[in-house]
């Protein structure tokens, strides 16, 4: 499959208003809410790299850093970080704006993994991603080190469990 460079498929300053139906009873931008933009994001930015279906996988390393507040703006910015045989790493991160003294706050980095679905509902081949900028290739080489966490986690969980039965 022909490689893609990241700047085809990433997403720059998507916007976001914060407006009072967003908050929750604390007062600030509603976690739950920001957490489905970031999916609906990373998944524009996987189905433009595969041009297929995507499914969210997993997410890690979600940390809200700051709270976001009512009338902020919220800029989500995802890029692809690396792509395996059919599963892709996207990192997000979501930026708040003042609205009236522009001054912007990073609140949120994640990494989603998303799989492409084919016609039969079955995992599927990506084309690989070409890490362009020195920060695209950090990106890259930090995304193998995370994958096999998550693959050693997830073999991990299913050994207690078959333990505990
Ligand atoms: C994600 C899903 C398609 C994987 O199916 P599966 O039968 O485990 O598929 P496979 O074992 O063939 O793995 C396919 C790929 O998924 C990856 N994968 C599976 N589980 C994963 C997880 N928890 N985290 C990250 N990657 C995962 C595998 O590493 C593999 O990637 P690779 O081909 O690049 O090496 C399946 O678990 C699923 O449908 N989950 C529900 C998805 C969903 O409903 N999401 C929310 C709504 S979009």
């Amino acid at each position: 499959m022909e490689p893609k460079p990241v700047k085809v498929s990433a997403v720059d300053n998507h916007t976001y208003k914060v407006f009072p139906n967003d908050l929750n009873s604390y007062g600030t931008a509603f976690g739950g809410m920001i957490m489905a933009i970031c999916d609906r994001t990373a998944l524009v930015v996987a189905e433009r790299h595969s041009k297929r279906t995507c499914v969210t996988a997993s997410v890690d390393s979600m940390h809200f850093l700051q709270p976001a507040g009512q009338g902020d703006i919220l800029l989500f910015s995802a890029a692809i970080n690396r792509t395996w045989r059919t599963s892709m790493e996207i990192g997000v991160k979501v930026v708040a704006e003042h609205y009236e003294t522009g001054v912007k706050r990073h609140i949120l980095s994640a990494y989603f993994t998303f799989i492409a679905i084919d016609e039969n509902k079955h995992p599927t081949e990506v084309p690989p991603v070409i890490p362009e900028t020195p920060i695209e290739k950090t990106r890259y080489e930090e995304a193998n080190d995370r994958r096999e966490r998550r693959k050693k986690e997830a073999e991990e969980r299913k050994l207690k469990r078959a333990a505990a039965r």
